[in-house]
């Protein structure tokens, strides 16, 4: 059992109060200039130059400052963990700074994840549901998404109902998804759950979009009654100009270890204040103080919560935690416009280049406006598992998408370039 000393310096809570307050101390290991160029970007990984990898929105590679920064942090916990511990109560907030900034939001409306997985389940496990209430999501969402709400409707006797967006990804248009979100929403659904950017077909949704279509559905509900827009955004944080904040959705969750380059095994989940007030925690947290002083005083905890109590507890891979704001830092010194015309860019060329060859069909929306940096596509006569090995043989990381009906993956992004695509698009040619 950590004593009460112990416990306030792990969660930083000593400083709760001050959170709002307390502003990022602004991570400048990385330049701008060391970023100038896209040849430069790539040198800050160690990604194996033997390979072609189109597969880095799966899991990261670190860039070097976020290395750097692991390495410095380890090296202090391995020195003394206790007095590390003891002497960087800031460190949480700091972090829930640097990704604030990031997502256009404020620090106390961050809580700081391992996952998307963790973010979702913390999300839709907190939502205080009834039976006669029903979860709105679609047949795109990836496994967690699906799984996280079959748990939490097995639990409060919910209920859910998938619809399809779009029948075919790649005449998928915006209007017609977001028609058919407003004709699905009942006067029972409460909840809707969607992913920004489908792993399965590589469309991106039109979140603002389909956040009007819930306003909408609002007018006129009571408070209690609102519908509330939960997205799975892993795959267009990181990769997408517009700010989680501008989004309008209610509850964002994203793994930042995939295109935020941010160290493994970290994440984020994003709400207003009236928002996380909303849940009932899952995990333990020691990040609010009212939670422990109603734990000492042996009382219920007095609301509304906020986000320090959803924020799991747990003696953390801090290493990992803390160099989350170079990862942040890296992104700003690239620049958000940049970092998206870029993946476009590359996107395009290699959504084009796979429409040109005989036999391989392209999922993926042409329309950059439909799509990020996923493409899907296939290829006549052969298995995705076939094509993403035959690929490996030819040096080309490329991956299969873990779902019922699957496709081959090719994900550009800022570690390759105009020539690496053009040499993944050849060597899909000679397999085709
Ligand atoms: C759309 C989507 N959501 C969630 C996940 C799981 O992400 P995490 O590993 O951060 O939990 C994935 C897997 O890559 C995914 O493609």
């Amino acid at each position: 059992m950590l004593s009460r000393r112990e416990l306030l310096a792990t969660t930083g809570s000593t400083l709760a109060a001050a959170a709002c307050s307390v502003p990022p101390r602004s991570t400048t290991s990385v330049t701008a200039a060391a970023l100038s160029t896209w040849p430069k970007v790539r040198e800050q990984f160690l990604l194996s130059r033997e390979y072609l990898h189109f597969s880095q929105f799966f899991l990261v590679s670190h860039p070097k400052t976020v290395r750097d920064a692991i390495e410095r942090y380890r090296r202090m916990l391995d020195d003394n963990p206790f007095l590390t511990m003891e002497r960087t109560p800031e460190m949480k907030l700091r972090v829930r700074g640097a990704a604030a900034e990031y997502l256009g939001g404020k620090p106390e409306e961050v809580v700081l994840v391992d996952s998307t997985t963790q973010g979702l389940a913390l999300i839709y496990q907190g939502l205080r549901l009834r039976p006669d209430h029903e979860i709105l999501t679609t047949i795109h969402d990836h496994y967690v998404t699906h799984e996280a709400i079959r748990l939490t409707t097995e639990r409060s006797g919910a209920s859910s109902r998938r619809i399809a967006l779009y029948d075919a990804p790649h005449t998928a248009t915006r209007d017609e998804m977001v028609d058919r979100l407003r004709r699905a929403i009942k006067p029972a659904t409460r909840i809707v759950g969607v992913t920004w950017v489908h792993s399965s077909t590589g469309v991106k949704v039109p979140i603002r979009e389909l956040a009007n279509v819930v306003a909408d559905a609002n007018r006129g509900r009571a408070d209690a009654d609102r519908v509330l827009l939960v997205v799975d955004g892993v795959h267009g944080f990181g990769n997408q100009e517009p700010t989680v904040a501008e989004l309008g959705c209610d509850f964002f969750a994203a793994g930042c270890h995939k295109w935020i380059f941010a160290p493994r095994g970290t994440g984020i989940a994003w709400a207003r204040p009236s928002n996380w007030a909303l849940l009932r925690p899952t995990i333990p947290s020691w990040s609010s103080s009212e939670l422990h002083h109603a734990w000492e005083d042996g009382r219920s905890p007095s609301g509304p919560a906020d986000a320090t109590w959803i924020q799991p507890a747990g003696f953390k891979a801090y290493e990992h935690q803390w160099a989350m704001p170079e990862a942040f830092a890296f992104h700003r010194e690239l620049g958000r416009g940049r970092v998206e015309a870029r993946i476009r860019d590359l996107n395009s060329q290699c959504k084009e280049g796979l429409a040109k060859i005989p036999g391989v069909t392209v999922h993926t929306p042409r329309d950059p406006s439909l799509s990020a940096g996923i493409v899907c596509f296939d290829v006549a006569g052969l298995l995705p598992k076939d094509v993403v090995k035959k690929l490996l043989e030819k040096k080309v990381v490329a991956s299969e998408s873990p779902y019922k009906l699957s496709h081959v993956r090719l994900a550009p992004s800022l570690v390759n370039d105009e020539a690496e695509v053009d040499m993944a698009l050849r060597a899909v040619r000679a397999i085709a």
